[in-house]
C-alpha cells in the first residue's frame, strides 16, 4: 500500500514536472517573439524512458525525436516581393540549434525573396533542408554587398540532405548580371557575379529532386565536401548566359552525380583542382560547354584531379563534349579518367584535351604543364558540329600519356593530335594521323 501510494506520488510528481517543463520550454522557444516554428513531436520521451512509472503507447514513442522548423513560422511571407532574409536567418538559428533530428522547411507553393544569405553550421542535429517552394534571388547589387561572390551558402554541416521534393526551385534571376558581364558587353569591366548555391565543407551530403535556374554566375558549386550524392537535379539557364556552370566541383572527394539534366551557358559540370573520385552517371547536357575537367593550372598553380568516371551521358548541341583543359605554366596531374557510354549530338569539340588553354587576352608561352595521364574514352558515338571531332593539343614538354580510344565513332570530323600517343582499341573513327 505504502509502495503503491509512493508510486502514485512519483506519478503525480512526474506529471507536474512534465507540465512545467513544457511551459518552460515554450517560454524559451519564444525567444523570437511567438514565432517558434518548430513542433517537438515527442519531447517527453527521454523522461519517460528513465522512468518506469509512466509508459506511453508505442505509437506515441518514435525511436528518435524529430522536429520541423518552417520559415513560415518565423515571419517569412513568401509573396516573392517581401525580403524574407531575416525570417530565414531566425528560422535557421532555431533549426541549427535544435536537438533531435531536425528539418528546415521552405514550404511549397510560395516564393521567398532572399538577399545574399549564409546558412552556417555546425548544427546540433539538422538532417534535412527541404526546399519545396521557390527561393528567388534579389536582383539588387547592394543586397550582395556583404558577399559579392555568393547568393546562398550552406556550410559546415554534416549528414545533411537537401531535398527539393521535385517542386523546389532555386532561382538566381541572373539576367541583370548577365547583361552586365564583360563577356556580353565588352565595354563593361570584368567583375564577379554571385554563385547561386554554394555547398561548402559538408560531409555526407545528399542533394536530390531539386531545380536550379538562371544563376547569376555558377549555378551549384560544391566545394571542399566529402561523400556527396547528387540525384535528380535539373539545372537550366539560356545557352548564352555567361559563366553559368551547372555543377562546379572543387576540392571535393567521393561525389556521385546521377540522373540529372543540365542545360546552361557554360560547362554542364566542371571539375576543378583537388577533386577525387568523381562519378557521373546518366547525365543529359545541352545547351552548354559539356563536361570539363579544369581549367587547371591557372597562374602557375599546382593542380590535382584524379578518378573521374563519366558513365552514361548524352550531350546535345554543346560547345564541347568531354574536355580536359589546362593552362601553360601549371603543374600537378589530371589522371585516371574514364569517359564511357556517351552519346554526342552535333557537338562542336566532342573529345578534347587542351593543354594550351587560354581564356584571357594573352597567355604566355610556358613549358611547365599539368600532366594528363591515363584517360580512357570508351563507347562514344555521335556527330561533330565542326571538322575536328577529336582534338588532343598536348604540351611538348609534358605530352599526354596513357590515352586510349576504344570503340569511338564520331561522324563529321577528323582527329587533330599533337604530343600524344593514342592507343586505339576496337573500332575507332576518326583516328589520329
Ligand atoms: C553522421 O553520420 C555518420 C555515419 O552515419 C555518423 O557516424 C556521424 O556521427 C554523424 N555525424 C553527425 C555530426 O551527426
Ligand atoms: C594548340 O594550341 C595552341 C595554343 O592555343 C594553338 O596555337 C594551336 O593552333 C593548337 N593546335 C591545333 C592543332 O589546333
Amino acid at each position: 500500500m505504502a509502495r503503491c501510494s509512493g508510486s502514485l506520488a512519483i506519478f503525480l510528481c512526474v506529471l507536474l514536472m512534465l507540465t512545467s517543463c513544457q511551459a518552460l520550454g515554450s517560454n524559451i522557444d519564444d525567444g523570437y517573439g511567438h514565432e517558434d516554428g518548430s513542433f517537438q513531436s515527442n519531447s517527453l520521451i527521454k523522461l519517460n524512458n528513465e522512468d518506469d512509472v509512466l509508459t506511453l503507447k508505442s505509437s506515441d514513442r518514435p525511436t528518435t525525436e524529430s522536429s520541423t522548423v518552417s520559415v513560415s513560422n518565423f515571419g517569412a511571407k513568401g509573396d516573392g516581393k517581401t525580403d524574407d532574409t531575416q525570417a530565414f536567418k531566425k528560422a535557421w538559428k532555431k533549426a541549427c540549434s535544435t536537438n533531435g533530428v531536425t528539418t528546415f522547411l521552405i514550404p511549397k507553393g510560395k516564393t521567398y525573396l532572399l538577399k545574399s544569405t549564409r546558412f552556417r553550421g555546425p548544427c546540433k542535429s539538422l538532417r534535412s533542408f527541404q526546399i519545396l517552394g521557390t527561393l528567388s534571388a534579389s536582383t539588387k547589387r547592394s543586397d550582395y554587398s556583404n558577399d559579392k561572390n555568393h547568393w546562398l551558402i550552406l556550410e559546415d554541416i554534416n549528414n545533411l540532405s537537401i531535398d527539393g521534393g521535385s517542386a523546389g526551385i532555386v532561382d538566381g534571376n541572373g539576367k541583370i548580371w548577365w547583361q552586365n558581364s564583360c563577356k556580353i558587353d565588352k565595354s563593361k569591366p570584368c567583375t564577379k557575379a554571385p554563385t547561386a548555391l554554394t555547398l561548402y565543407n559538408l560531409e555526407n551530403l545528399n542533394v536530390k529532386n531539386l531545380r536550379v535556374r538562371d544563376a547569376q554566375q555558377i549555378q551549384i558549386s560544391i566545394e571542399k565536401c566529402n561523400n556527396v550524392n547528387v540525384k535528380n537535379v535539373k539545372i537550366t539557364a539560356p545557352g548564352d548566359s555567361p559563366n553559368t556552370d551547372g555543377i562546379h566541383i572543387v576540392a571535393t572527394k567521393n561525389i556521385q552525380i546521377s540522373n540529372s539534366d543540365i542545360g546552361t551557358g557554360d560547362d554542364c559540370i566542371s571539375i576543378e583542382d583537388g577533386s577525387q573520385n568523381v562519378q557521373i552517371k546518366d547525365l543529359t547536357c545541352g545547351p552548354g560547354h559539356g563536361i570539363s575537367i579544369g581549367s587547371l593550372g591557372d597562374d602557375n598553380a599546382k593542380a590535382y584531379v584524379s578518378g573521374v568516371n563519366v558513365d552514361g551521358a548524352t550531350l546535345s548541341e554543346t560547345d564541347n563534349g568531354v574536355r580536359i583543359k589546362t593552362y601553360q605554366g601549371g603543374s600537378g596531374t589530371a589522371k585516371n579518367i574514364k569517359f564511357q557510354n556517351i552519346r554526342m549530338e552535333n557537338v562542336k569539340n566532342p573529345i578534347i584535351i587542351d593543354q594550351n588553354y587560354c581564356d584571357k587576352d594573352k597567355c604566355e608561352q610556358q613549358e611547365s604543364a599539368v600532366q594528363v595521364n591515363n584517360v580512357v574514352y570508351r563507347n562514344i558515338k555521335g556527330t561533330s558540329a565542326t571538322d575536328v571531332a577529336i582534338m588532343f593539343n598536348c604540351s611538348e614538354k609534358y605530352p599526354c600519356q596513357g590515352i586510349v580510344l576504344e570503340n569511338v565513332n564520331i561522324k563529321g570530323g577528323k582527329a587533330s593530335c599533337e604530343n600524344v600517343n593514342v592507343k586505339d582499341k576496337g573500332s575507332v573513327s576518326p583516328k589520329c594521323p
